[in-house]
């Protein structure tokens, strides 16, 4: 399973990026309206200038026009931007003709396995499943990335699930163990997938033996 940060802060991308373990990144219309000092076009261009696989930028339009006319306008900027497009009908004709063009698609606010299915039947690249706001409805996040990894297994879907709205280090664990290909993660959480008690006691002890010696 790869990594994907979840965020529209640079200083936070270009921390994750300098760790090595960075495959892309995914921002939504609520992360770019935090980055109050830079326009959504300009961000775009730092964050693609680092050699990312995908970069998800999202439309704003709510029409399969408007969303072509946009997400044509975002894919310029560079090869690894991915047009981000919201889970309706609408939305997947834009993503109909997008896969024909070769522009690289991710279908966000995928909350059941039906929702995949027609994403990934319309060229999606990407779906999203949205773990985090499942369970805060009281459902199972994680089961709905199962059903979705069988599903695209047995009928060879290609698209690529992305393990979204990802809450903490379990969620992370537990995507991968149950086949999402990314996970898409805010720098908190993927800082505490980091830790472990046992390797800083490892460490301390490690460096006061060195030091008596
Ligand atoms: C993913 O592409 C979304 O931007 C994100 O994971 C949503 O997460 P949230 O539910 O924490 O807002």
């Amino acid at each position: 399973m790869k990594f994907f940060i979840d965020t529209a802060n640079m200083e936070e991308i270009k921390q994750a990026y300098e760790l090595g373990v960075l495959s892309g990144v995914t921002t939504n219309p609520s992360l770019v309206a935090k980055e109050k000092d830079v326009s959504f076009h300009d961000r775009l261009k730092d964050i693609t200038a680092l050699d990312f696989e995908s970069v998800s930028a999202e439309v704003i339009a709510t029409d399969a026009e408007g969303m072509i006319k946009e997400g044509r306008e975002l894919a310029q900027i560079a090869p690894s931007i991915t047009v981000k497009v919201p889970m309706t009908p609408e939305g997947l004709k834009a993503v109909n003709v997008f896969s024909k063009e070769g522009i690289k698609t991710n279908v966000t606010l995928v909350f059941s396995a039906n929702q995949a299915l027609l994403a990934a039947r319309a060229g999606a690249t990407y779906v999203s499943p949205f773990l985090g706001r499942l369970d805060d409805i009281g459902h199972d996040g994680l089961e709905l990335i199962s059903k979705i990894a069988d599903i695209f297994a047995i009928h060879g879907l290609e698209a690529e699930i992305i393990a979204a709205s990802i809450r903490h280090p379990q969620h992370v664990t537990e995507a991968a163990l149950r086949g999402a290909h990314i996970s898409t993660i805010p720098h908190k959480v993927l800082m505490q997938l980091f830790n472990h008690p046992l390797t800083d006691k490892g460490i301390e002890a490690f460096l006061k033996d060195w030091n008596n010696r």
